[in-house]
């Protein structure tokens, strides 16, 4: 991972860190979801880097694109200490309280107008369902970069037996799914997380995000790391799941040449 320190964006990360120093979290298991959020951000920093460099955007961008992702969840601090959830829809949009944050603490001053509001913007859609066609580039760079990394980070939470409750958002290990997280693989779009009953349901929605990944690299990396696979082989088999299956295949064929069981080495 990028050194922070050596960033152009380093000052916004002093920014970043300290704020989040304010949220001191004296329970164990909420301490541990905070600091996921801090290295997830680092994370996803690096992706949105990666993306943005294979576009071959210029250094002003790249400063721009950074700094949408150092800041993109800095609402989930605040989230975490008023609710004690990650949970949206038991909570407040994270997005939202990010960029009220953001304005209120006045952390992008330097910047110039129009790219102050082209990094509230990317906070502010992050987490959409779905976004307007023509929206800039740095929108689309930090949705992929984000989904990119809560999908390594919640394979690998589904694969530890200790799955800490705040980062499974609460949903308990039941063995059906609700039928209408299928609804996504079917319409070719990803599924909404307003119904989760369980984590198998959490499961399809992730799923489903292949259908809104904006660029090749990120899904050549989401294959490469076969969270799909995992994803699909943690999920109960049946009709539903099976059509799921063949729905993501078709996708990945369709973008990139490759389906599931080639990608595999
Ligand atoms: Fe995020």
């Amino acid at each position: 991972m990028t050194e922070y320190r050596d960033s152009p964006a380093a000052e916004f990360w002093e920014s970043f860190f300290s704020y989040v120093q304010r949220f001191p979290f004296p329970a164990e298991e909420v301490r541990e979801a905070a600091t996921l959020k801090v290295d997830h951000t680092l994370r996803v920093a690096d992706s949105s880097l990666a993306i943005a460099q294979e576009l071959s955007l210029p250094p002003r961008e790249l400063l721009l694109v950074e700094t949408s992702a150092i800041f993109h969840d800095l609402g989930r601090f605040p989230q975490l200490h008023r609710y004690n959830t990650f949970r949206d829809s038991l909570s407040q949009d994270h997005a939202l309280l990010g960029y009220r944050a953001l304005k209120r603490e006045d952390f992008l001053k330097g910047l110039m107008p129009e790219e102050k509001n082209g990094i509230y913007q990317a906070v502010l859609l992050h987490n959409r369902l779905s976004i307007p066609e023509a929206v800039p580039e740095r929108v689309k760079i930090l949705r992929d970069a984000d989904k990119l990394d809560v999908l390594g980070v919640l394979v690998e939470l589904y694969l530890s037996p200790a799955k800490n409750p705040l980062v499974a958002l609460e949903l308990p290990e039941n063995p059906g799914y609700n039928p209408a997280l299928l609804a996504g693989f079917r319409e070719h779009h990803s599924s909404s997380f307003q119904n989760l009953t369980c984590l198998n349901d959490l499961r399809l929605g992730h799923l489903s995000w292949v259908f809104d990944i904006s660029y090749p690299w990120t899904l050549r990396e989401i294959l490469r790391r076969e969270y799909l696979e995992t994803l699909l082989s943690l999920l109960p088999k049946d009709g539903g799941t099976q059509e799921a299956r063949e729905a993501v295949d078709t996708e990945l064929i369709r973008r990139l040449g490759i389906g599931l069981k080639e990608s595999r080495p």
